[in-house]
């Protein structure tokens, strides 16, 4: 049977007969998997490991700041903060097409990696969260026909990212391949993860900047952030998180008339996207209590300047998609 403890233990004695003394370099998302990935790395070679993450800026309230401080102040795990908040934004400016925004964000992300990994390096290993169903999802495309060993092409933590370069092929360690998600949650829980990240929902690559529909400025991603901190504290006040796959704020870039107190207001609206699904390739609109409803829309519309109405997504997907881009 399987038993965290003895899952840990081969683990580290596999990655250290792996890596030997060589460098590895990991990136964190925030999740789950790169975060269990980072503990096991970490039990295993301790600093031959260098663990970054990259701030796009399109996290949710809090989330890197968050992060950073469970590694360093919990695990004890040095988390080296890439801000390159500014060159997204520099990058998106103008851009409204939703692919368009995908490539351009998985494109800068890639050139932030390299010459992160440029500066921090020279690294041999690069550590990925692959699971069991990526394993089987990629078949051989990335065994190198020489050595017959795996080599990363792509960067798991971001989907939309084209491919990595020549020069960024680096041999590597995947601890968690023969493992389901629900048994990397298992083992996040045992070594002490917090529950918000065993069982956060799932969060896109891109982030909010695929939740501002059109283009993506300063203003509108702290309009998000704070309606979308609010739609994520009331449910979790409620006890319902774990109702939901998602639960999430988009902001619309139309304005609309309302009124507050004696003035009349001309500002964007907010769309709350709850929804229950078992896989994500399908989901439904969740029933939620109206009373659910009219408390958050009554705090986005107090609470969050530039927002003046809310509105509930009722489409299920199909036709819907979960995400409005
Ligand atoms: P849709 O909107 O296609 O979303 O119904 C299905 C699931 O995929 C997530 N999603 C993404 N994840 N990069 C990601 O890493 C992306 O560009 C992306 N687009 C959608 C979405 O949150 C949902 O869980």
């Amino acid at each position: 049977t399987w038993t965290t403890e003895a899952f840990v233990e081969e683990s580290v004695r596999e990655i250290r007969a792996k890596v030997g003394d060589k460098r590895v370099l990991l990136a964190l998302s925030g999740g789950v998997d790169s975060s269990t990935l980072a503990f096991l790395l970490h039990r295993a070679i301790g600093d031959q490991l260098t663990c970054m993450f990259i701030d796009q800026g399109f996290m949710r309230k809090g989330e890197p700041e968050r992060l950073v401080q469970i590694f360093d102040q919990q695990f004890h795990i040095p988390v080296v903060y890439v801000n390159s908040r500014e060159r997204f934004l520099t990058q998106l400016k103008g851009v409204t097409d939703p692919e368009e925004k995908r490539r351009l964000i998985g494109h800068e992300f890639i050139k932030v990696f390299e010459e992160e990994s440029n500066r921090l390096g020279p690294f041999d290993y690069l550590a990925q969260g692959t699971l069991y169903p990526d394993v089987i999802e990629s078949a051989d495309s990335n065994v190198d026909p020489q050595t017959g060993e795996r080599v990363a092409v792509k960067i798991k933590s971001h989907h939309n990212v084209g491919g990595l370069p020549k020069n960024l092929r680096f041999k590597l360690v995947e601890p968690l391949r023969k493992l389901f998600k629900d048994e990397v949650r298992k083992l996040a829980r045992a070594i002490g993860l917090p529950e918000e990240i065993v069982r956060r929902h799932p969060f896109p690559g891109p982030g909010l900047a695929i939740r501002i529909i059109g283009e993506v400025t300063s203003e509108r991603l702290k309009i998000l952030r704070d309606a979308d901190f609010i739609v994520r504290d009331e449910i979790s006040k409620q006890g319902m998180y774990h109702d939901f796959w998602q639960a999430f704020a988009v902001l619309l870039p139309v304005r609309s008339v309302g009124v507050m107190g004696d003035q009349r207001t001309y500002a964007h609206p907010i769309v709350l996207r709850l929804i229950t699904s078992e896989d994500g390739m399908t989901a439904d609109w969740a029933r939620v209590p109206y009373d659910l409803l009219e408390t958050i829309s009554n705090r986005i519309v107090n609470e969050v300047r530039g927002v003046n109405r809310v509105v509930y997504d009722i489409t299920s997907k199909p036709p819907g998609t979960i995400e409005w881009e």
